[in-house]
């Protein structure tokens, strides 16, 4: 914010007047990926950014402004998401922090936000335990848990009784790795193998095979969502998966909806377990779908990750109005424990006061084509989801 000398002189009379509530700038530092091989992902977060803006800036009080600060960490790269947290907090005064597709940048920037008291909210990243590491973080996007535990519950239920797990293996890989198996063994499954892939371009094939070779009933399966899903639904279709009997399943990251008509017919009967589904036919969904489309094209479709750059400028809007833009960090977190949102285009969502993670629907989809097109179609609603591995640990 930059004072007037008058305003300055008035402060310096009175330094415990509160600041004047007219002109306020506010500044949120946004870190995401806008270059490297992960890019597409972090466009999807910037796009829910975006639009939320677009349709909303015209909402914040007036003399209020939103100025986003937003910094590229290149991809998983926590040396390199410190350093932009650091100096969005010290040389721009950012007053919020938000963004970060991946959770070790997450992991990089909490310390810096419980140090500078700077609210820091996650939009992406699912690692459950990220929440734990600083008392100024709240999550709107989601944890591999919430969907990769009701899964096994489910695919126990419908009979499959072996599984091989194949995921990337860093944070959210092993947490629906170790999801999975607590759900799928808790209710009579047996896991026949579990491989854990690198993340960075990694060649599905050796995986695959082993996994194939195992003749599990399904394959469960975490990537990142973005190119790399599509290459693992790829490499599933050409070494013949389907055709061996074996299923695939995982969280909706592995049928992420940007990328679905990429994979084509290959993703077809894949069956997961998500938050979000741009083919949810809600209300509020439709014409989230239809405001998306107008902005970006016809024929593109938005994913989680617009839904959580989406929902996390909703919170922070909420935030910002409720302030009248004076931003001061305490208030700012009670704000947000216990935010909610009835209409979302996920569902209802609310961020848990205890915990500042997300509670949402996890909703059972199977990929289907509808009038021509693949989507993820909702078969069941698991309601208001809390982190499971949250409740189990008491955390
Ligand atoms: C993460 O790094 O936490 C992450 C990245 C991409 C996903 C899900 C989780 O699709």
């Amino acid at each position: 914010m930059r004072l007037s000398r008058l305003a300055a002189a008035t402060i310096a009379l009175a330094p415990l007047a509160p600041v004047a509530a007219s002109a306020q700038t506010v500044k949120l530092g946004i870190i995401d990926t806008y270059s490297g091989p992960m890019a597409g992902v972090g466009e999807q977060l910037d796009r829910g950014i975006r639009l939320y803006m677009k349709l909303h800036e015209k909402d914040l009080p007036p003399g209020v402004k939103l100025e986003i600060i937003r910094r590229d960490s290149t991809g998983p790269n926590p040396e390199v998401a410190k350093r932009l947290a650091q100096e969005l907090i010290t040389r721009d005064h950012v007053q919020l922090l938000g963004g970060v597709v991946f959770t070790p940048n997450a992991l990089a920037i909490a310390p810096l936000a419980t140090e500078a008291k700077v609210p820091f909210i996650i939009m992406n990243a699912g690692t459950s335990m990220i929440t734990t590491k600083s008392p100024y973080i709240a999550r709107v996007s989601f944890t591999l848990w919430q969907s990769s535990y009701p899964l096994a519950e489910w695919a126990a239920k419908q009979g499959i009784k072996t599984v091989y797990s194949v995921v990337s293996d860093y944070g959210p890989g092993i947490d629906a790795e170790q999801a999975f198996s607590k759900g799928f063994t808790d209710n009579g499954g047996k896991m026949v193998g579990s491989v854990r892939i690198p993340v960075a371009n990694p060649d599905f094939v050796p995986f695959l095979q082993r996994a194939k070779d195992a003749k599990p009933d399904a394959v469960f399966s975490f990537v990142p969502a973005g190119k790399e899903a599509t290459a693992l639904m790829k490499t599933f279709g050409d070494l013949g998966l389907h055709q061996a009997g074996i299923k695939l399943i995982g969280p909706g990251d592995i049928t992420t909806d940007e990328e679905l008509q990429n994979m084509g017919d290959v993703a077809l009967g894949v069956v997961t377990m998500f938050h979000y589904s741009a083919a949810a036919t809600r209300p509020t969904n439709l014409d989230f779908v239809k405001a998306y489309k107008a902005e970006f094209g016809p024929t593109q479709e938005p994913s989680f990750e617009v839904v959580g750059g989406y929902d996390g400028m909703a919170a922070i809007f909420d935030v910002i109005i409720a302030q009248k833009g004076n931003i001061d960090p305490d208030k700012t977190m009670a704000l947000l424990k216990g935010w909610k949102d009835d209409n979302s285009p996920r569902g209802p969502i609310y961020i848990d006061p205890e915990t500042r993670d997300i509670v949402q629907n996890e909703y059972l989809r199977r990929v289907e084509k509808v009038n021509g097109q693949i989507a993820n179609v909702e078969i069941e609603t698991i309601p208001m989801v809390k982190d499971p591995w949250k409740v189990l640990n008491h955390q």
